[in-house]
C-alpha cells in the first residue's frame, strides 16, 4: 500500500489591523476565509482554518501537495495581498505591513509571511498542536521546544515512554551566519541549551525523534528586519508540533506554558516582556501593545483533512482558552508591571546588538557629533 502523505501548512502575515497593531478585523479575514474556501471547492487544499493572533492573519491549510509547493504559497500570497489591499481602501493601520517584497516567484519565503509547513506520512491518529504568538520573535519557541522535547522535568515521557527514551534531534539555525546545525538529545543537551540560550540568535526549526528520524515540529524563522534591511515589527512566528503515541502526550506540550516567561518584543520589538498564554478570543495585544500573546490550537490530521465534525467543519480545540492557564496569565501581567516599572532601562528594554534595527542607531548618530573627547 502506498502511504499517505499529507502537508500541513501555516503561512501569517500582518497585512494590516484595527486599531494600531492590536487584531486583525473582520473584513480581512473574510477575504482569507472566502480564498481558502475556493481553493478547498477546487480541490487544491482539502481543510482549512482561518485565525489571527494579535495583528497576525493565520492561514492554516492542510493538503496532499508538499511542503513550499508554488500553487500554495501563492494561494497565501494572493491573499495576503488582496487582504493589504482591502486594508489599504479601509485606511486599517499598518496595511500590508508585511509584504516587504512584490515579485512573487513561487514561494513566499523570505518575503516577509511567516511559513512553517510539514509533510507527515499519517500514522493511526495523529494530534497536532500549531502554536502563534504575537509581538515577539523565532527564539520565543526555544525555550518551550526544549522542555517538551529534551526536558525530563517536563515531559514525563523522556523517562517513562520506551519509544521516547532515545530521544530527539533538533535543528538549529544561526540567523547571523545562516548556518544550520543538528543536535541530539540528551547526549547533547548541553550543548543545545548553550545554543539556544541566545534566542536572538540561534532558532529550533525542526525537530525529529531519534530512533526513527520522525518529524515531530516545525517552526518559522523568518527574521523580518534581516530581509528589510531595518525594524519592520517582529516576526511574531509560528510553530507545528505532532503528539502523542510515542511523542511528547498533549499535556506535556502545553505544560512549559503553565508559567509565563521572557521573550524579545512586546512594544516597538524593543522589550523583554512575558509571553502570555491566551485564547483566540483573547489574541489582541493590548497593554505596551502586548504583552507578547500566544494562542494553541489542536486538531487531528485524518485522511489528508482536518477531522471535522457533523457540521462539516473542521473540529478545532483552543487550547489555551482554560482556567488551567490563568495562573500564568496572571504572572505574566506581574512580570509585565515589574519590567515596565523599569522604563526604558535595560534589562526591560533589549540590548544594544537587538536594537540595531530600531531607532537606537539613528538617536545615536544624532548624538554622536555632540561628543568631545575627554
Ligand atoms: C511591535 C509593533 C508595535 C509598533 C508600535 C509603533 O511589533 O508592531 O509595537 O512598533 O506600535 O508603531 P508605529 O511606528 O507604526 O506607530
Ligand atoms: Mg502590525
Ligand atoms: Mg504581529
Amino acid at each position: 500500500m502506498v502511504q499517505r502523505k499529507t502537508t500541513i501548512s501555516l503561512i501569517k502575515c500582518d497585512v494590516g489591523s484595527l486599531a494600531g497593531h492590536h487584531v486583525v478585523p473582520k473584513p480581512l479575514f473574510n477575504i482569507a476565509k472566502r480564498n481558502l474556501k475556493n481553493a478547498e471547492d477546487d480541490g487544491l487544499i482539502n481543510s482549512y482554518h482561518v485565525f489571527n493572533a494579535g495583528d497576525d492573519l493565520q492561514l492554516l491549510m492542510v493538503h496532499g501537495k508538499g511542503e513550499s509547493n508554488p500553487e500554495i504559497h501563492k494561494l497565501a500570497w494572493n491573499t495576503f495581498q488582496e487582504a493589504a489591499k482591502r486594508a489599504q481602501d479601509l485606511k486599517l493601520y499598518g496595511a500590508g505591513q508585511d509584504l516587504l517584497k512584490s515579485a512573487f516567484s513561487g514561494n513566499v519565503r523570505g518575503m516577509g509571511p511567516g511559513v512553517a509547513e510539514m509533510e507527515i506520512e499519517e500514522r493511526g491518529s495523529d494530534p497536532v498542536v500549531v502554536f502563534a504568538a504575537d509581538k515577539t520573535s523565532a527564539g520565543a519557541f526555544n525555550f518551550p521546544l526544549f522542555r517538551i522535547f529534551a526536558d525530563p522535568m517536563s515531559t514525563a515521557g523522556l523517562v517513562i515512554d520506551p519509544s521516547m527514551v532515545g530521544g530527539f534531534k533538533f535543528e538549529v539555525l544561526d540567523t547571523m551566519e545562516n548556518k544550520g546545525v543538528i543536535l541530539k538529545c540528551p547526549e547533547e543537551m548541553y550543548g543545545l541549551v548553550g545554543l539556544i540560550g541566545t534566542v536572538g540568535r540561534y532558532i529550533i526549526s525542526r525537530v525529529w525523534r531519534a530512533k526513527d528520524s520522525l518529524i515531530c515540529a516545525v517552526g518559522s524563522v523568518t527574521k523580518l528586519s534581516k530581509i528589510a534591511g531595518k525594524y519592520v515589527g517582529k516576526d511574531d512566528p509560528v510553530l507545528i508540533v505532532r503528539s502523542q503515541h510515542g511523542l511528547p502526550a498533549l499535556g506535556e506540550i502545553l505544560v512549559p506554558f503553565m508559567h509565563s516567561y521572557l521573550v524579545a518584543g512586546w512594544m516597538r520589538g524593543s522589550h523583554w516582556g512575558p509571553m502570555m498564554p491566551v485564547g483566540v478570543k483573547d489574541a489582541r495585544c493590548t497593554v505596551f501593545d502586548g504583552p507578547p500573546r500566544i494562542v494553541a490550537l489542536g486538531f487531528q490530521v485524518s485522511n489528508g483533512m482536518i477531522a471535522e465534525g457533523d457540521d462539516g467543519k473542521p473540529m478545532i480545540a483552543d487550547l489555551f482558552d482554560d482556567p488551567a492557564f490563568d495562573m500564568a496569565r496572571h504572572e505574566a501581567m506581574e512580570y509585565a508591571s515589574m519590567l515596565r516599572r523599569m522604563g526604558e532601562f535595560e534589562p526591560a528594554r533589549l540590548g544594544v546588538e537587538e536594537m540595531e534595527y530600531t531607532s537606537l542607531p539613528q538617536l545615536l548618530k544624532r548624538l554622536r557629533e555632540r561628543f568631545n573627547p575627554l
